[in-house]
């Protein structure tokens, strides 16, 4: 297998995180920096941010996060979900994905397309960053902790981490040692997914 090939393979959602790594902060966050960068965006556009949160600001992040969510968080989704907040502080740390308003209303795009480039720029940054994870051999998950979103939660997490009020809160990626088993994944057949035309 080619080393991106491994690289995809390797990477899968890791729900039991630790802090054992000999990596230093600012070597993920480096890391993290560089992937981002060369990440591909509509026009060039380049409207995503992210945060890269360590430490006691992490384990503050996902208090407040457990805080919002115990009251907004249907109670089926809280019995599976409070356990990844939980266990997010006990992570390395979390890379928050934003994109900045201002320049998302500057995509040279047409309105109805502005939305979804919107996201699929921040999507294209969550798998990369999600990649370098897992070639630093860390593992995390992808979370959307938004439910609450009208209730000022996405305002109360940057006035927490004193982020511009411009950034739109997109997805929340916890990262750290990967401490848990990998869950066994099912497919659809290849030629279901992908169709070869002409040779
Ligand atoms: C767009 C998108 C949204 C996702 N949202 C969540 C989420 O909110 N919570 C979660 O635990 N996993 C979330 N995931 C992770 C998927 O459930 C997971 O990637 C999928 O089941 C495949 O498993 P794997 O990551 O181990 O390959 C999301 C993934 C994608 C691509």
């Amino acid at each position: 297998m080619s080393p991106l090939s491994e690289l995809v393979k390797n990477r899968r959602s890791q729900y039991v995180i630790g802090n054992n790594t000999d990596l230093t902060n600012e070597e993920i966050a480096e890391r993290i920096t560089q992937i981002v960068k060369d990440v591909p965006t509509a026009s060039n556009s380049q409207t995503t941010r992210i945060a890269i949160v360590f430490g006691e600001e992490n384990v503050k992040l996902w208090d407040h996060i457990l805080d919002v969510q115990k009251d907004v968080m249907p109670e089926e989704m809280w019995g599976m979900m409070s356990g990844v907040m939980e266990g997010a502080k006990g992570g390395v740390g979390t890379v928050i994905f934003f994109e900045d308003l201002d320049a998302v209303e500057k995509m040279p795009t047409s309105p109805s397309r502005v939305e979804v480039y919107k996201q699929n720029n921040n999507a294209n940054a969550q798998y990369a960053t999600w990649l370098a994870l897992t070639e630093l051999g860390l593992g995390g998950t992808l979370q959307h902790m938004n439910v609450g979103y009208e209730q000022g939660f996405d305002k109360s997490v940057k006035e927490l981490l004193g982020l511009p009020e411009r950034w739109e809160m997109q997805a929340q990626m916890p990262f750290g040692s990967i401490e848990g088993e990998t869950g066994a994944k099912e497919y659809i057949a290849d030629s279901e997914r992908v169709v070869v035309i002409g040779n």
